[in-house]
């Protein structure tokens, strides 16, 4: 067999999607997705907590179960841990692109920032669970709070974090940003109140970056 019959693919890249909730993010990820594929590559579009069938009933206790702070943070981490092993690491093996709505940052602004769980437990948990891999590219929609709950459909039945008080949020937001700072190569802040149309727009130009970087 020749090398280049014997070679990998290359492996694919991995996007997430994060900011408060109300900032209108999935709209977004469904367009994502669809500027991607529409560039030839196969898309896993994914979401945290969740992503598996345990991860999604983690999810659903992490949703609607009042627990310690730690617990909470530990089951984050815990349908990570089975998310990044049954659906993320493999995709991105196989050479497919990932796009998740929401991963680590999300631990690290609602668990951190809104809860006040100390920042380095978090690391300690991240290096624990994926010392290896983190996003080629996130997406932080950024809003202030007041737009961000003015948002969030008065009519739905909100879930345990979207209860949560203004300082919660403006305290997850500021854990977001800071984080955008300290990571600024991969972070791209999108300023959420503009047009559905601007945005998509900006997050086309900046897809078209990743796609035609090198692998
Ligand atoms: P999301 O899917 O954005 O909610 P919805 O389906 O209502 O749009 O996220 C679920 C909630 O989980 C959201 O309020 C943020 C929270 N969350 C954390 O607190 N920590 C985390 O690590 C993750 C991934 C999400």
């Amino acid at each position: 067999m020749s090398i280049s019959e014997n070679k990998l693919p290359v492996r694919g890249k991995m996007i997430t999607f994060e900011g408060i909730d109300g900032a209108g993010k999935s709209t977004h990820i469904a367009m994502a997705t669809e500027f991607v594929r529409r560039h030839g590559k196969t898309v896993v579009s994914t979401r945290e907590p969740g992503g598996t069938p345990l991860a999604e009933k983690l999810r659903d206790l992490l949703l609607h179960q009042d627990m310690h702070l730690e617990t909470e943070a530990l089951l984050m981490f815990a349908s990570r841990r089975e998310h990044l092993a049954q659906v993320i690491e493999p995709a991105l093996a196989r050479g497919d692109w990932v796009i998740s709505d929401r991963f680590t940052d999300a631990s690290f602004a609602y668990q951190g920032g809104g809860r006040g769980l100390p920042i380095a437990k978090l690391e300690a948990l991240e290096q624990w669970v994926h010392p290896h891999l983190q996003p080629d590219l996130t997406f932080l929609f950024d809003l202030p709070v007041e737009v961000a709950r003015a948002r969030l459909d008065a009519t739905r039945t909100l879930d345990k974090f979207e209860q949560e008080r203004t300082g919660f949020f403006n305290r997850a937001r500021a854990e977001y940003l800071r984080r955008a700072a300290q990571f600024a190569p991969r972070f791209r802040v999108v300023d959420a109140t503009r047009a559905v149309d601007a945005i998509g727009a900006q997050l086309q130009g900046w897809l078209g970056e990743l796609l035609e970087s090198r692998p």
